[in-house]
């Protein structure tokens, strides 16, 4: 007999309409929003693929969390339910409450760095190579070679490259390395895992080196999801065992609780040290708020609660990224140049290859992303030397090999039938993309200028 068809583990209680909108209705939006998808409003895009963050649907369970919100100013019920939910599911002891992932990045940033620092990381992600910088560290990237390659079908590119870790240790000494951090499932390179092997070579390297361990765990389910099915001795193991392992070699922890764990706001700052956690507690009521509500609403905590729990079941996390999975195949099936393997949350569609006619420095993969949206409304983000920024020493951009754009699933919102429609507006683009042009900045902001830089189209010689 024929395999049998697939679908969702879930069923739609409630819809939110969309817009269609008319080729000539986008044109006038991408312009206005200087050729930058961040900048469109919402109500003009049809299907929203431009992140993962904080734009899942929460299920009933977690809704009905949110009438229970406890919304004291001190000792929220729901701080405790949270925290108990972290210690039992992800290990780590203490949790510092944060609005979002970067307020956890500012605060650990504050706590561990002193100038003239070093933090090595399995490639960077924007808003937490800033914090490092902002506080006087340089960032060094230690992710293996094939990570940097879109075409290298490695499985675990997120792996760290002990030989590059070794250098920087022989180069800048190990005392000027506070700690390392380690993302699961790394996002700009593609969403590609890390293997457990390696994260367990990284735990006894940390120790011999005294250098602190930090986890940022934003995308952890996914990430044990590709360690069952890919790495020996894992397969009988179910996601919520094997997030619990990984977890257990860290320690530190920062979250972005707006991806896997499927709240609209929220993260932490989780740990293992009792000392480290006063302190912590001292600087969140700077720049947070109390250390039992952070930044968040007692309800949005009890939703994380609940979300925490919902993201390492087996049946959630073989749908989540079997639906990447199955956008990647589509596009794949229409030679469409996308990073390989398939990461846990979204497609990256490769910007050099599909607009060859365009150099690095006429941003060709913001031009495709404006493209894509102007063929169908769809929204997507740049991955490229826009989202790299400068470098603050010598105030050059930084010339990234990945020239990506982000085609992000969010957690339980969209169908098959959206992804069969963003396959084929993809493979639309790419057959005329020839007709895409360059792009020069017209408004470059100094921090994370991806977010808010306007550009308009060139004609390049
Ligand atoms: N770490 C990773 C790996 C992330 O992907 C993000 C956010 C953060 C930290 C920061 O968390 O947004 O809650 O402050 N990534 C989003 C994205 C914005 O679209 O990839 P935040």
């Amino acid at each position: 007999m024929q395999k049998r068809s697939w679908a969702e583990p879930y069923k739609i209680k409630m819809v939110e309409l969309l817009k269609m909108t008319s080729p000539e209705d986008r044109r006038k939006a991408i312009l206005a929003a200087g050729l930058n998808t961040f900048l469109l409003r919402s109500e003009d895009v049809y299907i929203d693929l431009l992140t993962d963050s904080g734009v899942g649907a929460m299920s009933d369970r977690q809704w009905s969390g949110i009438m229970m919100g406890d919304e004291a100013y001190a000792g929220s019920r729901n701080f405790y339910h949270m925290r108990d939910t972290i210690e039992a599911y992800y290990s780590y002891k203490y949790t510092v409450p944060t609005h979002q992932g970067r307020g956890a990045e500012h605060i650990l940033s504050k706590m561990l760095i002193k100038a003239g620092d070093y933090i090595p990381g399995n490639m960077y992600f924007t808003t937490t190579r800033l914090h490092q910088e902002l506080a006087g560290a340089t960032f060094v990237d230690v992710i293996v070679d094939a990570a940097h390659d879109p075409d290298n079908t490695m499985p675990f590119k997120g792996n760290v490259d002990f030989d590059k870790l070794n250098a920087l240790v022989d180069d800048v000494g190990a005392e000027k390395i506070p700690y390392i951090c380690i993302a699961t499932c790394v996002n700009m390179a593609g969403g590609q895992p890390i293997s457990l092997r390696n994260l367990k070579e990284l735990r006894v390297w940390c120790d011999k080196h005294d250098i602190r361990f930090v986890h940022d765990m934003t995308r952890v389910a996914e990430n044990a999801y590709f360690i069952q099915k890919q790495e020996i001795g894992y397969a009988d193991k179910s996601i919520q065992e094997i997030v619990y392992e990984i977890c257990q070699l860290s320690d530190i922890a920062t979250q972005s609780s707006k991806k896997d764990a499927m709240v609209n706001i929220g993260g932490f700052l989780a740990m293992n040290d009792a000392v480290l956690y006063e302190e912590a507690c001292a600087l969140v009521v700077v720049y947070e708020g109390l250390h039992t509500y952070g930044g968040m609403a007692g309800r949005d905590m009890e939703a994380l609660a609940i979300g925490i729990v919902e993201s390492v079941q087996d049946d959630h996390i073989h749908a989540r990224v079997g639906q990447v999975e199955y956008l990647g195949q589509r596009l794949m099936d229409h030679n469409v140049p996308i990073v390989q393997p398939v990461g846990g949350h979204a497609v990256f569609l490769n910007a050099r290859k599909i607009l060859p006619h365009l150099r690095q420095e006429h941003f060709p993969a913001q031009a495709l992303s404006a493209a894509l949206y102007q063929e169908s409304g769809i929204r997507s983000m740049e991955r490229g030397v826009v989202s790299a920024g400068r470098d603050k020493d010598t105030g050059e951009n930084y010339m990234p090999r990945l020239e990506l754009v982000r085609l992000t699933i969010p957690r339980r919102v969209y169908t098959q039938a959206h992804m069969d429609v963003t396959a084929e507006s993809v493979v639309d683009v790419m057959h005329k993309a020839d007709q895409v042009k360059g792009l020069r900045f017209t408004y470059e902001p100094e921090l994370l200028r991806f977010f808010q830089a306007r550009f308009e189209e060139i004609n390049p010689a």
